[in-house]
């Protein structure tokens, strides 16, 4: 059965100093923590650093996004293949700012999900909608339509032990998190929509909330049913606050 996790997307903040402080800080405060599966995703550059810097500790590594191709001339590309080498196991991929900065494409994001899952990774597939699209209450159809790029590709059975995080794009760093009840109506919607395919993987698949997510608000979030933990942007670069998510996942 699924478990909570919460993830700390680091994004493009920090530096090897900040690296080896933050995560004897988190080493700290979330080592004795059960009943939630706690993950970082440091920039890719600090990768290898933060694993050795987590060695012996139960917080897991993620990577903000992959390259789709294994080697050779793609110059400024990581692979997935690299990612596992220095012992990834979460890679995020279709983040809102990918999708906006980089144009990435829903079929693009689908390929991205194929060769994570290829080299035994877990992706961690980003969807949500705009405040735009919200507005004009097309926030179904939008998580639709991001999740139909890899059931179509790949069947809903992919789904299965893999990661969704719903992050409505007004949420991110804005400090206007979903409310709760919000939050719950989407991920439901996103897990009876994978259900509608594949009741097994429906079932398995972690839906994170991400959006604003802090010390004072994770816990409410969390009471409900289809909310399995946070993709944590702004607060997880500091331990104290991420830490108090943490809790209140597990
Ligand atoms: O991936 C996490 C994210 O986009 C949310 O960021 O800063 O609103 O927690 P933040």
């Amino acid at each position: 059965m699924r478990h909570p996790l919460v993830m700390g997307n680091w994004k493009l903040n920090g530096s090897r100093h900040m690296v080896h402080e933050l995560i004897a800080a988190l080493r700290n405060e979330v080592s004795t923590v059960a009943g939630c599966e706690v993950a970082i995703a440091p920039p890719a550059i600090y990768l290898d650093m933060a694993k050795h810097e987590l060695a012996g500790s139960r917080i897991a590594l993620g990577a903000q996004d992959t390259g789709t191709n294994v080697s050779g001339a793609f110059t400024g590309e990581t692979s997935v293949e690299m990612l596992k080498d220095v012992g990834t196991k979460y890679v995020i991929i279709g983040h809102s700012e990918r999708r906006t900065y980089h144009k990435e494409s829903d079929e693009f994001i689908a390929e991205k999900f194929a060769v994570i899952k290829e080299a035994g990774l877990v992706p961690v597939l980003c969807i949500g909608e705009t405040e735009a699209e919200n507005a004009a209450g097309k926030t179904e159809e939008v998580c639709a339509r991001q999740l139909d790029a890899v059931l179509k590709t790949m069947g809903a059975q992919v789904f299965k032990d893999t990661v969704i995080a719903y992050e409505p794009v007004w949420a991110i760093g804005t400090g206007k998190s979903a409310t709760p009840a919000q939050a719950q109506a989407v991920h439901k919607f996103i897990r009876d929509h994978i259900a509608k395919h594949n009741a097994e993987a429906a079932a398995s698949v972690i839906i994170q909330y991400g959006g604003s997510v802090n010390a004072s608000n994770a816990a409410e979030l969390f009471t409900q049913p289809d909310i399995d933990g946070a993709l944590v942007g702004g607060a997880s670069l500091k331990a104290d606050a991420f830490a108090v998510i943490v809790k209140a996942a597990a």
